[in-house]
């Protein structure tokens, strides 16, 4: 059941290196439907103006948008409300949030926090710093050959010392899907002050999202993987946990009252808000939103399913191609190596064929490590991928292998 999407994206009409551009490397960034392009252009062509500034009208109407996007997200992700939803320039800023605002206030030297061996560096690298400013431990769930997490050691991880679990959705470099409702209630069980964080980068775009449903106390992704614009994401939380939270970054519109002697901040979202938020982005994600409804999941499921079986029917016929992107349960992520060939070369090739993937460690060095790879070719599909794409990417790789023989 594939529909023309295709046409929405005016990026996907032009050519690259003289070839039709396939496109297969929305895991890293998602290409723009003319619905947010025109939504932002809007704004900057008719109502432009700081928001929650301004007693005039195009102010107002702004500032009355921009808070709707917060509800339309609220919605989106199946959230109590929508004073739930702080906007935060990506995930990596609102893990950072999370880590420096909660991690600091709830956590002390020799507490623990789990994350696991698939984690993008975004998961790692803010606890890396927190534990470094305050002494936390950092625990690892391992990752099993077949790419999925090793739920029995992950149990055996669990400890009264535990405080934190933060745990990717479905693997940016693998596809894998998580099965973090489960990884939710075994950590519930153990203990039910444990707080639970996902990593909703990739799943926010593959599959709809109940955070109720999840019962995790975070929830956070970006916007640019979902068709809307860089510079903006969202940082869920239960508000019974954001109100634990003091500010992140201190500034204008985070505050009640200021004096030298002391300052008052507003109650959440709006305390973790410092300083002029990206306005027009935000509406453009409000837009992506929309877009993403109008194409619904079921189409996306659906569409995504017969793709992924048509490229793992393809690609399993390529003499030499090891395919890590093996969990039962996996998104459009097709993660691979070609024997005798570096990554590196094999996207270069593929350029070369009009196709974009990526190549490298997809900022998760220690999964890359835990498959003894320096790096894989990454082949991501977004609602706009069709089986030309696929066509167009396995010639690309015939190409590479009749070039290293
Ligand atoms: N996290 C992005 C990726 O997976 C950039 O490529």
């Amino acid at each position: 059941m594939t529909r023309n999407y295709r046409a929405d994206f005016p990026v996907l009409s032009q050519e690259m290196n003289g070839k039709r551009l396939a496109f297969l490397d929305s895991g890293a960034s998602a290409q723009k439907p003319v619905q947010v392009i025109e939504a932002m252009d809007r704004v900057l062509n008719t109502g432009y103006s700081n928001i929650h500034r301004g007693l005039y009208a195009i102010s107002q109407n702004l500032t009355a948008e921009y808070e709707a996007v917060r509800q339309k997200v609220a919605d989106f992700i199946g959230a109590y409300s929508d004073k739930e939803i702080v906007f935060t320039r990506n995930t990596t800023d609102a893990i950072n949030l999370i880590a420096q605002s909660w991690g600091r206030a709830h956590l002390q030297r020799g507490d623990e926090v789990i994350i696991s061996e698939m984690e993008h560096h975004a998961n790692i690298v803010p606890w890396q710093l927190l534990r470094d400013q305050i002494g936390i431990e950092l625990k690892i769930i391992p990752v099993k050959d077949d790419a999925t997490l090793d739920l029995d050691a992950y149990k055996t991880l669990l400890s009264n010392k535990t405080k934190l679990i933060s745990v990717v959705h479905i693997s940016n470099a693998l596809g894998t899907i998580n099965p973090v409702q489960d990884i939710v209630k075994i950590a519930k069980d153990f203990n039910a002050y444990i707080k639970l964080l996902i990593d909703g980068s990739q799943s926010i775009v593959h599959m709809p999202i109940d955070v109720k449903a999840l019962g995790a106390d975070f929830f956070v992704f970006t916007g640019h993987k979902l068709y809307g614009p860089t510079g903006i994401g969202a940082l869920w939380g239960r508000m019974d946990v954001l109100e634990t939270m003091p500010p992140y970054q201190g500034g204008g519109d985070m505050i009640e009252h200021v004096s030298f002697e002391k300052t008052t901040y507003k109650e959440p979202p709006f305390r973790f808000e410092a300083g002029t938020p990206p306005i027009v982005e935000v509406i453009g994600l409000g837009a992506a939103i929309d877009y993403v409804r109008s194409v619904g999941f079921e189409y996306i499921l659906e569409h995504e399913k017969e793709l992924i079986a048509y490229g793992q029917e393809r690609l399993s016929k390529i003499e030499g191609l090891n395919l890590y992107s093996r969990a039962p349960q996996r998104a459009g992520i097709f993660s691979f190596t070609i024997d005798g060939t570096h990554p590196s070369d094999v996207g270069m090739i593929l350029d070369q064929s009009g196709v974009c993937v990526r190549t490298g460690h997809h900022c998760c060095m220690p999964l890359m490590q835990r498959f003894s790879l320096d790096a894989t070719v990454r082949a991501s599909l977004g609602l706009y991928n069709d089986k030309d794409d696929i066509d167009q990417l396995i010639e690309g790789l015939y190409k590479v292998k009749d070039l290293f023989g």
